[in-house]
C-alpha cells in the first residue's frame, strides 16, 4: 500500500518523503514542479537509497488521477501541493484559489471514487490570524486571513470538516504548522526559493552567502521584547515526522483532527539573526525598514496536543535550525540548480 504525496518534490514535502521511507512507507509523488525542481527526488533517493515513484501533471489533472489510482495501491493521501506566496496571491487571487481550492476539490473527488478516504492537510498557522490568545492551542477560534493565500487554507479547512460531518467514514488530519526552516542533515535538501525570497531564513542564509547585501526587519516597534515580529520557528524535518505520525493516526481511523505543530518556543526577527550568527560564524547586516503590510505581532503554538494524541515532539533546537540551512545554502549556493 502507498501514500500519494501531492507536492512531494516542494520543500517540506520532499523533506516528508525521506521520513516515510524510512519508516518503509511506499511513496508516490504527483508534482506539477511549478515550484520545485525532480532533482530533490533525486535526492531523496540518495539520502535512502528507495524508489520513488514520480507522476509529473497537477492535482487537477484528472486524467493523471485516473491512472495513478488504477495503477498504484493507494491508501491514503498526504497534500501539500499548493501555491504559497503570500504576496503573489494578493496580485493573483484568481490563480491563487483556482489552484489551491479547484485544484484540492477534484483531489478530493477522486479520493472518494476511489475510496481512498484518508487525507492529511497541510494547514498554516496563518488560519488563526491575529490570534485571540497565545500560545495558540487548537482551540484558538480561527481569524481573519489578511489574503488569498490564507483564505485559500482557511476555505479548505472548512471543505474538509464539512466533508466529513456528510461521511464519517473519511480520516481526516489538518495539520497546521507553524514556521518551517531548517533542511536536511545531509546539506542534500532545503528549501528552494524562486527569486528573492520572502520568507525570513532563506533570506538571512542568502546575505551570510553574499547573494544579497542585507537583511530589511520587518518593523521593530511591536508589542515584543525587542519591537520585531516573533514566530514559532520549527526544524522542516521535525515537520516532517509529524507527517509520519499523523499517518499512523490515520491508520487508527481517527475521524477528524487538528494538530499544531510547532516547538511552542517564539524568537524574534532579532534572536534569529543573533542565532545565525551565533551558530555559523556568519555575520547578517540588517537594516530596520517599515512594518510589512498584513504581518502580525507574536504567532507561536501550544504544541501539547500533537504531544499527547501523536506522541510527536520538535527535538531541533534553533542552533540545529540555522546550522542545518546554513550548511544547505552554502552547499547549494544556487539551490538545486547547481
Ligand atoms: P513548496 O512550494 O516548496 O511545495 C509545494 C509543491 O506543490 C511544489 O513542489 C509545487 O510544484 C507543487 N504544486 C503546486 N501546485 C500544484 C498543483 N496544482 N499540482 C501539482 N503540484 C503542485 O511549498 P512548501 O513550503 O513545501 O509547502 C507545502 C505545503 O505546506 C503548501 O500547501 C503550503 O501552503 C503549506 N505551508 C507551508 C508553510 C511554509 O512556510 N513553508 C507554512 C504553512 C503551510
Ligand atoms: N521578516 C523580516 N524580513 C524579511 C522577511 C521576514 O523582518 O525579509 C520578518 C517578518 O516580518 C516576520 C518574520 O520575519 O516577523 C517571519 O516572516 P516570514 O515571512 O518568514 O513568515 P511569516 O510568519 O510571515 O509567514 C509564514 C509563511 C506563511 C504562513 C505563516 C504562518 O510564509 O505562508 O508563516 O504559518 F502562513
Amino acid at each position: 500500500m502507498a501514500v500519494l504525496v501531492t507536492g512531494g518534490a516542494g520543500y517540506i514535502g520532499s523533506h516528508t518523503c525521506v521520513e516515510l521511507l524510512e519508516n518503509n512507507k511506499e511513496v508516490v509523488v504527483l508534482d506539477n514542479l511549478s515550484n520545485s525542481s525532480e532533482e530533490a527526488l533525486n535526492r531523496v533517493k540518495r539520502i535512502t537509497g528507495k524508489e520513488v515513484k514520480f507522476y509529473k501533471g497537477d492535482i487537477s489533472d484528472i486524467v493523471i488521477l485516473d491512472t495513478i489510482f488504477k495503477k498504484e495501491n493507494i491508501e491514503s493521501c498526504i497534500h501539500f501541493a499548493g501555491l504559497k506566496s503570500v504576496g503573489e496571491s494578493v496580485a493573483k487571487p484568481l490563480e491563487y484559489y483556482q489552484n489551491n481550492i479547484a485544484g484540492t476539490l477534484i483531489l478530493l473527488q477522486k479520493l472518494r471514487e476511489y475510496n481512498v478516504k484518508n487525507i492529511i492537510f497541510s494547514s498554516s498557522a496563518t488560519v488563526y490570524g491575529d490570534p485571540a490568545f497565545v500560545p495558540i492551542t487548537e482551540e484558538c477560534p480561527k481569524g481573519l486571513c489578511t489574503n488569498p493565500y490564507g483564505w485559500s487554507k482557511s476555505m479548505l479547512e472548512q471543505i474538509l470538516m464539512d466533508i466529513y460531518k456528510a461521511d464519517e467514514t473519511w480520516n481526516i488530519i489538518l495539520l497546521r504548522y507553524f514556521n518551517p526552516i531548517g533542511a536536511h542533515k545531509s546539506g542534500l535538501m532545503g528549501e528552494n526559493p524562486n527569486g528573492i525570497p520572502n520568507n525570513l531564513m532563506p533570506y538571512v542564509t542568502q546575505v551570510a552567502v553574499g547573494k544579497l547585501k542585507e537583511l530589511g526587519v520587518f518593523g521593530n516597534d511591536y508589542d515584543t521584547p525587542d519591537g520585531t515580529g516573533v514566530r514559532d520557528y520549527i526544524h522542516v524535518v521535525d515537520l516532517a515526522k509529524g507527517h509520519v505520525k499523523a499517518l499512523q493516526k490515520i491508520d487508527e481511523k481517527c475521524g477528524f483532527k487538528i494538530y499544531n505543530l510547532g516547538t511552542g518556543k517564539g524568537y524574534s526577527v532579532l534572536d534569529i539573526v543573533k542565532n545565525f550568527e551565533a551558530a555559523t560564524g556568519m555575520k547578517v547586516p540588517y537594516v530596520i525598514k517599515d512594518r510589512r503590510p498584513g504581518d502580525i505581532a507574536t504567532c507561536y503554538c501550544d504544541p501539547g496536543k500533537a504531544a499527547k494524541e501523536l506522541d510527536w515532539k520538535a527535538e531541533n533546537g534553533i542552533k540545529e535550525m540555522c546550522e542545518d540551512s546554513w550548511r544547505w545554502q552554502k552547499k547549494n549556493p544556487n539551490g538545486y540548480e547547481g
